[in-house]
């Protein structure tokens, strides 16, 4: 008996059923979660619309470079990505392009659900490619957006600050203000359904005074609880609405999207940065080749190359000093590739952000556990630069 008490008592506070009222949990409480995924994803969309260089292969920072990186980690997305090389800037622009979706949708909490759910699939695939290998698994924030997507995709936007409460909203009053159909009741269901009443007091009140507005079979100044519709209601009416102001927050997004583009590449265009150049590794003796001509690297210039024994990439410097360093490019975190910001001076890793000292590859902030493995590199009597790797 015992145990069956205790099971039943088990059963009951652990059945999957939603809380009464769970919409409302969405109403404050998960707006500033709502607010940061929003800024977050509309924020990385417009980084890559407006990086010239998302695209361009020989950029350590392009999509194609990133998508390399996860294959040559081995992270479990890799079989699928190796098809998807041929079509590295489709996807890169899809990624853009949904990133702003979804961002936009979750900032103005239009179609919130959706939004979420496509925020957590791409959370999802990062984390499968680009944060595989983070290291503690904490440092890497893709598996992070991906839970905090979740309560999202219950709650929806929730009704503060939220288009899609406002087409609710919208939908709800249309509904309340068509004229009501009027039908014949017999009184004595009036009585059962909305209490009896006695000397002005109905017992449906506990004896308060008589009021249409709980009966509800009688017209009342608000429509009784139970037939009102829910703030989470879906109709053809929502839909259509919904998709309207959709189609229109996407025609604004689109101009945003094209302008952010054109302005990122007319700035690049300005720009001072040094785009390196890849070098081809020539023959190797043992782990030593060589790099061709120093002269050929202007000072302040990098160049990346291919490490033959390891098939890895590598990146060498011409330090302002007229020094030259080279080291595996490949970052310690979680496998990107690097690359030298010759207007700041440092090295940098495009996915988490760690930053590395070019003078001696050592670490200067980021979740990179340690700094960048480095190459020995000479210049030999014919002014040629060799690496040992
Ligand atoms: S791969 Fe994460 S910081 Fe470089």
């Amino acid at each position: 008996m015992l145990v069956m008490a205790i099971t039943s008592k088990f059963s009951l506070s652990t059945r999957w059923t939603r809380p009464p009222r769970a919409w409302a949990l969405s109403e404050w409480a998960l707006l500033p979660l709502r607010l940061t995924l929003g800024v977050t994803f509309t924020y990385a969309a417009l980084n890559k619309l407006a990086n010239p260089d998302f695209t361009n292969f020989a950029s350590p920072n392009s999509i194609q470079q990133q998508l390399l990186g996860s294959i040559r980690t081995h992270t479990p997305l890799a079989p699928l990505l190796g098809h998807a090389m041929g079509a590295a800037p489709l996807l890169g622009w899809t990624i853009a392009i949904g990133e702003l979706a979804i961002g936009i949708g979750t900032l103005i909490g239009l179609w919130g659900r959706v939004a979420a759910v496509g925020g957590a699939a791409l959370s999802f695939g990062l984390f499968l490619t680009v944060s595989w290998h983070a290291s503690p698994f904490f440092t890497g924030a893709d598996l992070a957006y991906f839970f905090a997507w979740l309560p999202l995709i219950i709650a929806g936007s929730g009704t503060a600050l939220s288009v899609d409460a406002w087409v609710g909203e919208r939908a709800a009053q249309r509904e309340v203000s068509d004229p009501p159909t009027l039908v014949s009741i017999p009184f004595a269901d009036v009585q059962r359904l909305c209490g009896n009443f006695s000397q002005g007091k109905c017992s449906a009140l506990d004896n308060g005074a008589c009021s249409s507005g709980a009966c509800p079979v009688l017209m009342g100044s608000r429509r009784p609880l139970d037939v009102r519709r829910k703030v989470d209601h879906v109709d053809r009416r929502n839909v259509i609405v919904g998709g309207a102001v959709a189609l229109g927050v996407a025609g604004v997004s689109a101009v945003a999207a094209g302008a952010t583009a054109t302005i990122g590449g007319a700035l690049a265009g300005k720009s001072s940065t040094t785009t390196p150049v890849t070098i081809n590794s020539g023959g190797s003796s043992g782990k030593t080749f060589s790099l061709g001509l120093a002269s050929n690297l202007a000072v302040g210039a990098s160049a990346t190359f291919n490490i033959p024994s390891s098939d890895e990439p590598g990146i060498v410097i011409h330090n302002p000093d007229g020094t030259f360093v080279a080291y595996n490019a490949i970052c310690p975190h979680a496998g990107c590739p690097v690359s030298y910001l010759a207007s700041s001076q440092i090295i940098a890793c495009p996915c988490h952000g760690s930053q590395f000292q070019p003078s001696n590859g050592d670490l200067i902030g980021g979740p990179s556990p340690t700094g960048l493995t480095a190459l020995t590199v000479t210049q030999n009597a014919a002014g040629e630069l060799e690496v040992t790797a």
